[in-house]
């Protein structure tokens, strides 16, 4: 695990852009940006469209009614030629006087509709005021209104002659000018044509249903961020007074706007890449499982937050009959493809969704895996959605991979990085900017420390057994004692952690995070104390740590240290 205080803020601004940007596609889609719909007429740059109607025999058998009286016609044209010859409206010239296209001709339909102008207004000469501009005319008065179905690029075909199309024609053309409108005579076309226009035809309406389905999904968003937005500015009051109350307080209840940011930041290959790049951290995940492959020999195994699939694939090479990998994270999408490109499919399903949400294909698993460690163990407490998945779907007698964990703390001395960190602010380029040093010495520091610079043996703090703990031991308070190796000054305390794949296991595998051992990305936790403590080799510091989850944000962690009976609170966020 990972987690970078620079990617996951509080408020997920990075994901409200995206959540923007589709609901924005979702207005395109709607209609007000017509390059998004497929546009029927370009089935028709030639001569023969004709099929269109053997595709669609029944033209809709709404009735046209006049635009100026109460009296109904078969058709448009009809409909039209009525208005000409009754009250005195052309809609050619209307058309052309009017500078229509076809959202205007819509507008003035429904204009017409609705307000029922007198036809004289359409005889001005010159009338430039056109009062349906307002977007609100787009919307059908009358219900399957024919009227609106009535190309108008046909007049401007036809030239102020008389109307040539009726409103089921889609691009008819001059040579059928004479075809009356709506018969049922036959046509034939080209065999070769007869299906390009068809394969156009499927791909127009696949690309409308692909349309729909975006559609659906920005919906989905768009309720996301509703709730985001509402959280935001209704901070999670609500979440955080239950957490505060109750030791419980599991991600389950985390409010939806956080882990959008939490599962942003996952979704970037950069954090993936350097998770796979911790060789420590992978190979050991590696070792325990392959040199423990009897017991992954014909498992279920579930694997939480699968991320790129790695320990799903490590688990398949060893023998799993079926491995179900969960990620909320878009990083699934290419654990999918990944998967195949390994022609593991068969045993490896992949599935995305917040493992507190998602059904699983089988009842009950043999073996969980999961890399959730944050920094200093607990930071960012995917734990919780580990021993969620452990309660819910792990067999009485399975396996948890790891299954034992620890955290510990030993002192640290290095001078001359306490100056570059605290002492720093009490002179930058001769001004005083003391009150700084509160606000950083807050923080703790993910940091690689030194070897050299670590002046005590360590002291285990907790210990997580993930086959029985439950998440209310992940808040808790340790005492701890240390003995300095050496004289010197103590500068920080650092924290790290252990990790075990051991129980039940013919060959136990381990790693650590400790100073004394490899870095990894994990490097050390710091906490700085703001006066350093003087020690004598063999002296021994007294202290006790107190780790919670922030009652404001569950993923943060709020630790309080007390050295030698002085107490410094941290957050880690
Ligand atoms: C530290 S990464 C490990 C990725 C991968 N297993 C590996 O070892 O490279 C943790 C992953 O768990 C996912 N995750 C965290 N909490 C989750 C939850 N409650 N449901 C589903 N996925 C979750 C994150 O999106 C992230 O991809
Ligand atoms: C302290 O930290 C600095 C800077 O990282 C490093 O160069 C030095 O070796 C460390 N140890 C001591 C004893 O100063
Ligand atoms: C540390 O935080 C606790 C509450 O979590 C508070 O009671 C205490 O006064 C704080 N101590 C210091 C030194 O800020």
């Amino acid at each position: 695990m990972y987690h970078n205080t620079k990617m996951v803020s509080p408020f997920p601004f990075h994901s409200i852009i995206i959540l923007f940007r589709n609901f924005c596609l979702c207005e395109c889609i709607i209609g007000s940006c017509d390059n998004q719909v497929p546009d029927m007429d370009e089935v028709s740059d030639s001569g023969d469209e004709e099929d269109w109607e053997e595709c669609n025999p029944e033209p809709m058998a709404t009735t046209a009614t006049c635009l100026f009286c109460e009296q109904g016609f078969n058709t448009v044209d009809d409909m039209y030629c009525h208005c000409n010859v009754n009250h005195n409206f052309d809609i050619t010239s209307v058309v052309q006087r009017f500078h229509l296209d076809d959202f205007s001709y819509i507008k003035m339909i429904n204009y017409i509709r609705k307000e029922k102008p007198s036809v004289d207004f359409f005889g001005n000469e010159g009338c430039d005021g056109t009062p349906w501009c307002s977007e609100s005319y787009l919307k059908p008065v009358i219900e399957d209104d024919a009227a609106l179905q009535f190309d108008i690029e046909d007049i401007s075909v036809s030239n102020g002659d008389h109307i040539q199309s009726n409103p089921e024609a889609v691009g008819r053309t001059g040579d059928n000018k004479n075809t009356t409108p709506g018969s049922e005579e036959e046509v034939t076309v080209p065999r070769v044509k007869y299906h390009a226009l068809i394969s156009r035809l499927e791909a127009a309406e696949r690309n409308v249903a692909q349309l729909q389905e975006q559609l659906c999904e920005s919906q989905q968003k768009m309720d996301k961020m509703r709730t985001c937005v509402r959280d935001i500015v209704l901070p999670c009051d609500e979440d955080a007074g239950h957490a505060a109350s109750s030791s419980s307080s599991s991600v389950q209840r985390r409010p939806a706007c956080e882990d959008l940011g939490y599962f942003s930041a996952y979704a970037h290959h950069g954090i993936h890449e350097e998770m796979l790049k911790d060789k420590v951290r992978t190979l050991s995940y590696r070792r325990a499982v392959m040199s423990n492959a009897a017991v992954f020999r014909d498992a279920v195994v579930l694997d939480v937050g699968c991320g790129t699939g790695i320990l799903s694939m490590f688990a398949a090479r060893a023998g799993a009959r079926r491995v179900i990998a969960v990620d909320m994270s878009d990083v699934v999408y290419q654990a999918m493809d990944i998967v195949r490109e390994n022609k593991l499919e068969h045993i490896i399903t992949v599935i995305r969704g917040k493992v507190e949400e998602v059904s699983l294909p089988v009842d009950k698993v043999d073996i969980i895996i999961s890399e959730w460690m944050g920094y200093f163990l607990l930071f960012e407490s995917m734990l919780d959605s580990v021993l969620y998945a452990r309660d819910k779907w792990l067999t009485p007698n399975g396996h948890m991979f790891p299954n034992l964990c620890s955290i510990s703390l030993a002192a640290v001395g290095n001078v001359s990085k306490h100056q570059e960190h605290i002492g720093f602010w009490n002179d930058v380029y001769d001004f005083k900017m003391s009150c700084m040093v509160s606000i950083v010495e807050k923080e703790a520091v993910i940091e690689t420390v030194g070897k050299d610079d670590i002046m005590s043996n360590s002291a285990v703090v907790k210990e997580l057994d993930l086959k029985t703990c439950s998440v209310t031991e992940l808040d808790f308070s340790s005492e701890f004692l240390l003995t300095a190796c050496r004289k010197g000054v103590v500068t920080a305390i650092t924290g790290f952690f252990d990790i075990r794949f051991d129980k039940d296991l013919q060959e136990p595998v381990s790693f650590s995070t400790s100073a004394a051992d490899t870095p990894t990305h994990w490097k050390q936790t710091l906490f700085y104390l703001r006066e350093p403590i003087p020690v004598c080799q063999g002296e021994v510091i007294r202290g006790n740590v107190q780790v919670l989850k922030d009652p404001k944000d569950p993923r943060s962690l709020l630790v309080t240290l007390s050295v030698n009976g002085r107490t410094f609170n941290y957050t880690m966020d």
